[in-house]
């Protein structure tokens, strides 16, 4: 049986608690199994900037973070689901995806399945959508899909299956994600940066073998994609190679 995590952000638990019930339903009809959690019930400190996960593997701050890093690691699928404030996503949400830093250099969840519950009284949806789907790709997660909602109309607008069929059928593998050129250009710079920057990234990347793809694996990526992937990969490692170089000959 496939395993969901669905996460409220809000402090609340009315209207994004509400959606979030509304989709567990549906996937319990579904025979997935589920789990909802609140991300105010964790302990979650401001990132401090050392940089310490990033250049030696670490996170130096004690808290639940490690918790809530290793449900997403175990689940097959996650929904995020945040209230809209001042045209972003909660403020814990965000204080969460910073403190998960080294997953834009090494990430341990690439290739899962997600999808975003997002719910407003009016404004600042879609900013919201572009910057959680921003992170997303950074972690090299799969974007399955999204549900808006305002919050009048939460009630009489239920979220239904359909706007979750998507999701469900990545999660079991019945679809493969199709990634999209956004996609592709956010894999390409990260694997030139990881093949050039940092060694710990490099390790990693080649261990997972994902230097040798286009896209992270379980996905179907197209012709053009690869050959635009490929092209943009040369392009940004050539300049990131002559900037070490002349760094090198300007320090000798
Ligand atoms: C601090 C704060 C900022 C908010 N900012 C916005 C906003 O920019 N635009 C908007 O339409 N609603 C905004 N709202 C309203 C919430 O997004 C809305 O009420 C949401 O449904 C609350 O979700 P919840 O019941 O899960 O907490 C804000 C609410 C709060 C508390």
């Amino acid at each position: 049986m496939k395993n969901i995590l669905l996460i409220n952000c809000s402090k609340r638990k009315k209207n994004t608690y509400n959606l979030l019930l509304q989709a567990q339903e549906n996937l319990k009809t579904h025979d997935f199994s589920t789990e909802i959690i609140n991300l105010h019930d964790y302990k979650i400190n401001f990132c401090i900037g050392c940089e310490c996960c990033i250049l030696k593997g670490y996170c130096i701050l004690n808290d639940d973070v490690n918790i809530l890093m290793e449900k997403l690691k175990k689940c097959d699928g996650f929904i995020i689901g945040t209230p809209v404030y001042l045209n972003n996503m909660s403020g814990i949400l965000k204080a969460f995806i910073d403190r998960t830093c080294v997953w834009f250099h090494r990430s341990d969840i690439a290739g899962k399945p997600s999808f975003l519950i997002i719910n407003t009284q009016g404004s600042g949806a879609k900013n919201t959508l572009k910057s959680i789907e921003e992170s997303l790709r950074q972690w090299g997660v799969f974007s399955c899909g999204h549900a808006l909602r305002i919050g009048s109309k939460i009630h009489s607008k239920p979220l239904t299956s359909d706007e979750l069929s998507t999701f469900m059928n990545i999660v079991c593998n019945k679809t493969e994600y199709t990634p999209s050129f956004k996609d592709v250009s956010y894999f390409s710079v990260q694997k030139a940066l990881a093949m050039n920057i940092f060694s710990l990234d490099k390790a990693f990347w080649i261990e997972n073998n994902w230097n040798e793809l286009y896209f992270y694996p379980n996905s179907k990526i197209n012709m053009f994609k690869k050959f635009y992937g490929q092209f943009l990969y040369s392009m940004i490692s050539k300049n990131l190679i002559k900037a070490k170089s002349n760094k090198n000959a300007i320090s000798n």
